[in-house]
């Protein structure tokens, strides 16, 4: 009888730890809020290019100035992104962390992508359409799977490693540098065309990002 209740009490312990720690997991520091943001955005654009994907897979055509517009937002959205993560993110989280941390992977991860969308780029400029479709699929794949890993560990990273004072300062100095995307009208456009409604995205609030702006005068 002891064991039993002593068991259910212990059961009933971890349901209440498990109820509590995702609470407290989903504290999101402040550096890390911006980054995320911009994955929202960008996996926006991963569902059009896997939507034209999908249409040229079953057959159907797609405009090539469709195409041309989603491979500008990635070289320009993408580009600003690495930079913000290269250029400030990955060097306060290499100074400050103690511990093994895969940001080689990531950087690898990045030079991975601009090459694929260059293939991509060229595939559509020489009207190389299974060239074409299968670039699309490894970018695809291999950017959910970066902004998937990023969005894992980031935030638990500068939680045990950075003070409030620390997240604050670099979450001002991303907020400097932040960049909006260049064509939010026209990512609607393209999801009505190629995104079906129930695989849409909701957009990320830009509060958040005006927020950082005023704060960073
Ligand atoms: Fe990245
Ligand atoms: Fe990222």
């Amino acid at each position: 009888m002891f064991s039993r209740t002593y068991l259910l009490a212990g059961a009933l312990l971890t349901r209440a730890k498990l109820r509590i720690l995702p609470a407290k997991m989903e504290t999101t520091m402040k550096s890390t809020e911006l980054i995320m943001q911009d994955h929202t955005i960008l996996r926006r654009g991963m569902d059009i290019l896997d939507g034209m994907g999908k249409k040229l897979e079953d057959g159907e055509r797609i405009e090539v100035a469709d195409v041309t517009t989603l491979l500008r937002f990635f070289r320009v959205f993408g580009e600003y992104h690495q930079n913000m993560e290269e250029k400030v993110f990955f060097p306060v989280l290499l100074c400050a962390v103690s511990e093994q941390i895969p940001v080689h992977v990531l950087l690898s991860e990045h030079v991975q992508e601009l090459m694929i969308t260059a293939e991509i780029e060229e595939a559509l400029k020489s009207k190389r359409g299974m060239s074409f479709f299968q670039a699309t699929r490894r970018l695809s794949s291999l950017l959910r799977n970066h902004f998937d890993q990023e969005d894992a560990i980031f935030p638990d990273l500068t939680r045990r490693w950075l003070s409030k004072e620390q997240d604050s300062e670099v979450a001002d100095r991303l907020a400097k540098i932040h960049k909006q995307p260049e064509i939010p009208a026209n990512f609607s456009r393209l999801e009505c065309k190629y995104v079906s409604r129930r695989d849409r995205a909701p957009m990320p609030s830009q509060r958040l990002a005006r927020r950082h702006t005023v704060g960073a005068r």
